[in-house]
């Protein structure tokens, strides 16, 4: 079977910017624009870009230094060019083009019109990091940037977006009237978490093109919002001997199975509510939450219940995945403007994640933490359950039943003490 899960899925399930080359429209061979390319050691951007696709990527870095170790680590996949973009160019027609640098406003008020004149295609993309939480930025210990730039970023935000923090909402707005781009979605840049996030942009076809969906879904978007499960379900090993299970989702709404329509290997999963059920194990097991227009009580009941009892029985094969609906921060999901859910369920719930996941909110370290000792499930990754949206709180984790070795001899002869003797020390009183 091919695995198509990187090894180190724990830290790249995290990065929206993988998600988001899953689900944009983009040609394998397209021509890339890395603007600020190996700025982080290549981490945030430039080697998800080597990995995804095979045609020129071309980064734009300031720092000398920084550009010869592009050449290295990439070995040639990566045509550096040394200096500040906007002050050069790369003169070619590209496909996308991503702005991971500092300051925001040098992205939006200069550099997005320079890609226009440089070659972005009619079509193509331009990723831009942007800030979703000025205050979580600098608030939090130590700031993510120097105190002394929070007012130029706030400056820029309001002069440019109108607000500190820019959403869905507010990048939609912005760009609704804009003569050449559109907006196209907003993903957090560390899933679940703030406070950065990457602004897609396109730009616009001429008007006999457009009306083509920007991204990798099915028309019906009213019936699809659940694209976290369509980002990670491809990157999921499986092929067309893998039996795929889902447990839920075909509720009021039908969004998982919409959702994942067209995606390789979701037309042969299985739907666990039916004759299925008893079967097992399975390659990969979804475990979906109900729609909202369930009572309550079984959404908490899928929640509490479910994922204990899958993580204890025999479900999943070794080896095999377990996607499964979370909660991950329960004030998220119960109060507030967007609550997903009704507030009589709540206590319930927050009882169960403090018994099961400790805390009442929890994001991809946290739950790191909690299955490193466990025996059955290492965790590989928490994504939001709707990446263009408030993440409501609600989200997917990412489980792989763990492998076991088989027994050594000491392992053998432990068991068989146990057998013979019913674990008793010899010695001690029958
Ligand atoms: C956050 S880092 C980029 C990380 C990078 N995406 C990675 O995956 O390693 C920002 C980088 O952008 C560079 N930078 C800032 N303005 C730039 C510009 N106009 N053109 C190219 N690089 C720029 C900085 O020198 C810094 O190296």
């Amino acid at each position: 079977m091919k695995v198509k899960v990187p090894l180190e899925l724990t830290r790249t399930a995290k990065s929206g910017f993988r998600s988001l080359l899953s689900l944009l429209l983009i040609d394998r061979n397209a021509t890339i624009l890395d603007i600020g390319a190996g700025g982080l050691g290549g981490e945030q951007t430039t080697d998800h870009l080597v990995e995804f696709f095979d045609g020129r990527i071309i980064g734009f870095q300031p720092a000398k230094v920084v550009c010869d170790k592009l050449q290295n680590k990439y070995q040639g996949r990566v045509e550096a060019v040394h200096g500040f973009y906007g002050e050069c160019r790369a003169n070619v027609p590209f496909d996308l083009i991503v702005f991971d640098i500092r300051p925001h406003a040098q992205i939006y008020e200069r550099l997005l019109d320079v890609a226009l004149a440089d070659g972005l295609t009619p079509g193509g993309y331009a990723i831009c990091t942007s800030l979703s939480h000025l205050r979580a930025a600098y608030e939090r210990e130590p700031p993510m940037f120097p105190p002394e730039e929070r007012r130029q970023d706030e400056e820029f935000g309001q002069r440019f977006f109108g607000a500190d923090d820019v959403t869905a909402d507010v990048a939609r707005a912005k760009f609704e009237d804009h003569p050449h781009y559109e907006f196209v979605t907003i993903i957090d840049k560390w899933m679940g978490e703030v406070p950065l996030t990457w602004v897609v942009l396109r730009r616009k076809l001429a008007s006999k093109e457009s009306g083509k969906s920007p991204l990798r879904l099915p028309p019906d978007l009213t019936r699809t919002r659940a694209i976290g499960l369509r980002a990670i379900f491809p990157m999921l090993p499986h092929d067309e001997r893998s039996t795929i299970l889902r447990l839920g989702g075909s509720g009021d709404f039908g969004d998982i199975e919409a959702d994942l329509a067209g995606v390789s290997g979701a037309d042969r999963m299985l739907d666990g509510l039916g004759e299925h059920a008893l079967s097992e194990p399975f390659d990969v097991v979804i475990l979906a939450p109900v729609g909202a227009a369930v009572p309550s009580v079984w959404k908490n009941w899928v929640f509490k219940k479910s994922l204990p009892g899958l993580l204890a029985g025999p479900r999943v094969k070794q080896g095999g995945h377990l996607v499964a609906g979370i909660v991950y921060n329960v004030p998220e999901a119960y109060d507030g403007a967007f609550a997903y859910f009704p507030g009589d369920q709540r206590a319930d719930q927050a009882d169960f994640m403090r018994e099961f996941f400790g805390a009442e909110t929890v994001n991809a370290a946290s739950l790191s933490t909690r299955f490193s000792q466990d025996r059955d499930y290492e965790f590989l990754g928490l994504v939001d359950r709707w990446l263009d949206l408030n993440s409501r709180g609600l989200g997917w984790v990412i489980l792989r039943r763990r492998s076991r070795p088989a027994p050594t001899l000491t392992e053998r002869a432990r068991v068989a003490w146990q057998s013979w003797f019913g674990g008793r020390r010899l010695g001690q009183p029958q």
